[in-house]
């Protein structure tokens, strides 16, 4: 028998509408091929616990959450309760730096039967990896507030870039691209205006590259790249990009791709020290929340990624072969694809196909 501790988090808003969903898929693979997760669910790190505690998370929560073999994640935030930036940063962006989870692992892919919004575009023509930086970057605690109320007033915030956090998400992203039959690595660069940190990436990217004669590299600057995602997006194959920029191409990519609600994400500890999370790259979607009408299968690929990196590789391509099944159904799409299934339909669907 295989065992695999996970921890789950719910969050807030749709996340907890979509774990459920994930949860509902996860246990439909895990009877299929015979293995067990062995769940712990943990009742922090959303803003009620917020509310009632005054922080988003206990002060013992690594202790909490122990050593799974991976987090299971849905979305934090309820901007209503808690500025976003302090439930996030008193929640993922914790996960993300405390387990060195450097790398963020997001696939952009039209599917088939998904409505694209970019025209003449079939699956095929989009079919991508965003690589993020998940650890240091635009990201930083770095900076202040001076001279309030005084007409002197301002604010900084420093950009960090390290040499060894730079170079081990470029060479994450050129050993993907070793992988895929086009073999290569578009780097999102700002090197034209961010005349500091921009300039170091595009030389990192450019020693990094020379170590990998097999795999050919461009760059783009970012504002050119964000159109390139929208006009050309069959010429991508791995993209790689700060923490900033990385966060914007991976709403861009899934959304050039037909939507958000089906995106997911790996944020990687490659090294396994530390455990992984697996989320949904959409947030807690308060304009939607609690009404059943989220598409759960942003959290259903996640899980997939999950089991991907937990070892359970045919687990895993069975989640997206009934998930690539569900989406060619017009009945079974939801709102966000143009159909009207709810979120619990579209959930127990995918778990029925692996029944
Ligand atoms: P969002 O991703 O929550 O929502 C953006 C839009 O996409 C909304 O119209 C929403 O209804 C729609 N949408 C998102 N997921 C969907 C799904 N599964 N199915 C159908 N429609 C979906 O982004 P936002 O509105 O900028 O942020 C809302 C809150 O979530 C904020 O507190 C934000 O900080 C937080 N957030 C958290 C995460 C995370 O936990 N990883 C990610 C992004 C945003
Ligand atoms: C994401 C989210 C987070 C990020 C927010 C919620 C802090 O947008 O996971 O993409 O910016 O990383
Ligand atoms: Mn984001």
């Amino acid at each position: 028998q295989r065992f695999y501790d996970i921890a789950v988090i719910e969050g807030d808003g749709i996340g907890k509408e979509v774990i459920p969903e994930g949860i509902r898929v996860l246990e439909a693979a895990a009877r299929r091929h015979g293995f067990t997760l062995r769940q712990k669910w943990h009742d922090f790190a959303h803003c009620d616990y917020y509310a009632r505690h005054g922080r988003m998370m206990p002060e013992n929560w690594k202790e909490e959450i122990g050593k799974p073999a991976a987090i299971f994640f849905g979305a934090v935030g309820w901007p209503d309760i808690v500025p976003d930036h302090i439930s996030l940063w008193g929640s993922l962006l914790q996960f993300r730096r405390e387990y060195d989870q450097y790398v963020n692992l997001r696939p952009v892919r039209l599917m088939d039967g998904v409505p694209c919004p970019l025209s003449g575009r079939r699956p095929g023509d989009i079919d991508f990896w965003v690589v993020r930086e998940n650890t240091e970057g635009e990201y930083s605690a770095i900076g202040g507030r001076m001279f309030e109320g005084t007409e002197r007033e301002m604010v900084m915030q420093e950009t960090v870039m390290t040499r060894k956090g730079v170079d081990r998400i470029l060479k994450f992203a050129f050993d993907l691209a070793q992988t895929r039959p086009r073999k290569l690595v578009t780097s999102a660069t700002k090197s034209n205006g961010i005349a500091i940190t921009m300039p170091y990436w595009d030389e990192r990217v450019e020693a990094m590259a020379s170590s990998y004669p097999e795999v050919s590299w461009n760059k783009f600057h970012i504002d050119i790249l964000t159109a390139n995602f929208v006009l050309k997006p069959q010429i991508f194959d791995v993209v790689v990009g700060s923490n900033l920029f990385g966060d914007i191409l991976s709403d861009l990519g899934p959304a050039c791709a037909g939507t958000i609600g089906i995106a997911p994400s790996g944020n990687i500890n490659p090294e396994g020290e530390h455990p992984s999370l697996f989320e949904p790259v959409h947030g807690s979607a308060p304009d939607i929340a609690g009404r059943n009408l989220a598409n759960p299968i942003g959290q259903i690929w996640s899980a997939a990624m999950m089991l991907d990196h937990l070892g359970e590789k045919q687990a895993a391509a069975d989640i997206m072969g009934a998930i690539e099944m569900v989406l060619k159904q017009p009945s079974l799409r939801t709102r966000d694809l143009g159909g009207a299934a709810d979120t619990q339909t579209c959930g127990k669907a995918i778990a029925d196909l692996l029944a």
